[in-house]
């Protein structure tokens, strides 16, 4: 159980910034690093690989700047990429990320030990995204350095486990670094993912409502508006099993008591702007652009704040939280 040994002493506070699609920014990524927690985004927030390109480096160069002038180190920051057949862009990403020395690596879908060992060569790190023991397995057998527990409650394509059975099975095999995704919004949540055994928690829907992510501000107005039982989990929209705000759903024209019956997942039509997605669909709403993903830990959001605010909030609300365990035990 640890971080990294390339992490260590770079945090300051054990939390990534999960990659969303369409929501990550480069402007994220690095105002998290500053703040002292891994930024990430998807590879596939850019239309092209050389845009993907262009935005490793100025994250780069914005971070180099920043530890500069500061005499402060950043955290690291890391790139997800979607490693599945329909994914037109997957060689030339990972080459890119690798020709680039991102630090940190997160893959989703397929574990490729390739990958492991190229990113391994610059003395990268590879997180893996897994739903359950069997997946992280296999991740393990490819040489990962981390598994993200990903959860029930997640937003996005999230899990169906409880974190409490999904940690302790993963913990039985696996003694690498473990990160718990799944609706931690609240420093005290953070807390309780080190309680189990994880070494980090991963953050997605606590970032949407953030000045610097790239969301359409009905969004995150509808962000503050919502809690758990608005949000539903559903195979319909992307084609796999993702967590989406009812509303946004009801908004886009779709009954949510008749929800198209899917026909199966592609990543490259979700990356296309290409609106159909579902041959038997009757609007044309795009998933994530129109219809907009969100996990359970939704009501921890209040206001827009930076993404400076957020961090402190956070890093306030874990020392209590920990200083509460010690107390009591
Ligand atoms: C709007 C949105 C888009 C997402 N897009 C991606 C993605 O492109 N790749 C990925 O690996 N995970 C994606 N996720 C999942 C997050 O990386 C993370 O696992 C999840 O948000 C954590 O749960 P939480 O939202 O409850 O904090 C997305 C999540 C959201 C909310």
């Amino acid at each position: 159980m640890a971080l990294p040994k390339q992490f260590t002493g770079k945090l300051a506070l054990p939390v990534v910034s999960a990659p969303m699609f369409l929501a990550s920014t480069p402007q994220m990524v690095v105002a998290s690093c500053i703040e002292g927690i891994i930024g990430t985004f998807p590879a596939a927030n850019q239309r092209t690989s050389e845009g993907l390109e262009r935005w490793v480096i100025d994250i780069k160069q914005s971070l180099i700047a920043y530890e500069i002038a500061s005499g402060k180190q950043a955290a690291p920051f890391g790139v997800n990429v979607i490693v599945h057949k329909t994914n037109p862009r997957v060689k030339a990403d990972l080459a890119l990320l690798v020709k680039h020395k991102v630090p940190l690596l997160i893959t989703s879908l397929g574990a490729v030990s390739d990958v492991v060992d190229a990113v391994h060569s610059y003395g990268g790190v590879v997180f893996h995204d897994v739903i359950n023991a069997r997946h992280g397995r296999k991740a393990m057998q490819a040489g990962v350095d981390g598994l993200i527990a990903v959860a029930a409650g997640a937003g996005g394509h999230a899990g169906t486990l409880h974190p409490f059975a999904l940690i302790q099975e993963l913990r039985q095999f696996f003694d690498k670094t473990i990160i718990l995704s799944g609706a931690i919004s609240t420093g005290a949540e953070i807390a309780a993912a080190l309680c189990l055994g994880a070494d980090l928690a991963y953050m997605g829907t606590r970032f949407l409502a953030t000045q610097e992510c790239q969301i359409a501000n009905e969004y995150k107005q509808l962000l503050i508006e919502s809690s758990a039982e608005d949000i539903i989990y559903t195979n319909a929209i992307s084609g796999i099993p993702a967590s989406f705000v009812k509303k946004s759903i009801e908004n886009a024209g779709y009954d949510l008591n008749n929800l198209p019956i899917p026909d199966g997942f592609d990543i490259g039509a979700e990356m296309s702007d290409d609106n159909k997605h579902h041959e038997n669909a009757t609007v044309t709403a795009k998933p994530w652009k129109d219809i907009w993903s969100a996990g359970q830990g939704v009501s921890a959001i209040k206001h827009v704040i930076s993404i400076k605010e957020l961090i402190n909030q956070l890093s306030e609300e874990f020392e209590l939280a920990m200083l509460k365990v010690k107390v009591k035990s």
